[in-house]
């Protein structure tokens, strides 16, 4: 069952000759800290930082001592990819490996790795992907893309149970690490690899129930399609902003650079607003909201993604209208500026 998982999720994003995945027990930070703590040697790695997830991989560089440099870009609008590649070219020491989060869970800001695996392949630079939350939804083809490591997990698109850690990998990078020396136990990318190529088994312990889980996640996703799961997403995604845009309420990443997956709000502008009560007003009538994780402004996430239509979304939309009503929100004023 293990290779069958392994198989078919390699198959989602890349070709299986060339391609594999390797799975460890944890949540999906495990396979962003596996890929970071195993390839990277004493080259420099660049991290492209716009977001909450672009900072953790900052610091999972910082713990293990990584010689690394940040890009920091905006958090709510595009790379500029002119200054990435100044900066690469302009760099004194060679930067060997750049991280990108694609669909940044922070705001749902969709980062162009197709232009970003550009400029690697151009800098002979090996890309690490962290996909946790737009793998198995939005197209994703390594090859093309010019990825070598990719991180996702069981949860978030592929609607499994949480608790694998995914890393999808090159082969033939897999294989260069066998000389690296070790800076991980658990983690350990290449070791990891290789007893699943000799054994069919993890290294440890699985997480058997979660296993099962992810295999019929699977079984369902190849049902469903990739494509067709993006476009319920998109519908629901669409049904979301339109409600929120007659509600007054905004959203912070242009549409143009959105991943259509989560959203970040911008809280109420209203003195009867307050998080924990709207989420407490919320989960009492089925549904669970996200506090922000936006730097610079306050704000509130709503996921689209899971085993849900455009219909929940509806429903979710008038419960917000009544939670409006209730904390006296100035609708009018609102939809008037
Ligand atoms: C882009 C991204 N990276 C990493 C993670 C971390 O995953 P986990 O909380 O499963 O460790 C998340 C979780 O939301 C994420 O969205």
């Amino acid at each position: 069952m293990l290779e069958y998982v392994s198989v078919e999720l390699t198959r989602l994003a890349a070709d299986t000759e060339e391609y594999t995945t390797v799975l460890f027990g944890g949540s999906g930070t495990a396979a962003v800290e596996s890929i970071l703590s195993s390839v990277v040697d004493d080259d420099v790695l660049l991290i492209i930082n716009n977001g909450a997830y672009g900072q953790r991989m900052c610091e999972i560089a910082e713990a293990y001592g990584l010689n690394y440099a940040a890009f920091n870009s905006p958090p709510d609008d595009g790379i500029e990819l002119t200054a990435l590649e100044k900066l690469i070219q302009g760099s004194p020491r060679k930067i060997s490996h750049l991280a990108v989060v694609h669909n940044e869970t922070s705001t749902g800001l969709l980062n162009d790795i197709e232009s970003i695996g550009a400029i690697c392949r151009k800098h002979h630079i090996e890309m690490i992907v962290d996909a946790m939350s737009s793998f198995a939804a939005l197209p994703i083809h390594m090859n093309k893309m010019n990825i070598s490591y990719m991180a996702a997990s069981s949860n978030k698109n592929l609607q499994g149970m949480a608790g694998i850690a995914l890393v999808i990998a090159n082969k033939r990078k897999l294989e260069s690490l066998l000389h690296m020396k070790p800076r991980n136990y658990y983690l350990h990318l290449y070791a990891q690899y290789q007893f699943f190529v000799k054994n069919r088994q993890m290294r440890f312990t699985p997480p058997v129930q979660t296993v099962y889980g992810l295999k019929q996640a699977i079984d369902e996703l190849k049902e469903e399609g990739i494509q067709g799961r993006y476009e319920r997403y998109a519908k629901s995604w669409e049904t979301l902003v339109n409600g929120l845009a007659r509600l007054g309420l905004k959203h912070i990443v242009p549409i143009e650079h959105h991943s259509k997956i989560i959203t970040s709000i911008l809280e109420p502008d209203c003195r009867g607003y307050d998080f924990n009560e709207m989420h407490d007003y919320f989960s009492r009538r089925g549904f669970t909201i996200y506090p922000g994780k936006f730097a610079d402004s306050k704000t509130f996430r709503i996921a689209n993604i899971g085993d849900i239509t455009c219909k929940d979304i509806e429903e979710f939309l008038r419960v917000m209208e009544h939670y409006l009503e209730g904390i006296g929100y100035p609708f009018d004023k609102e939809n008037d500026r």
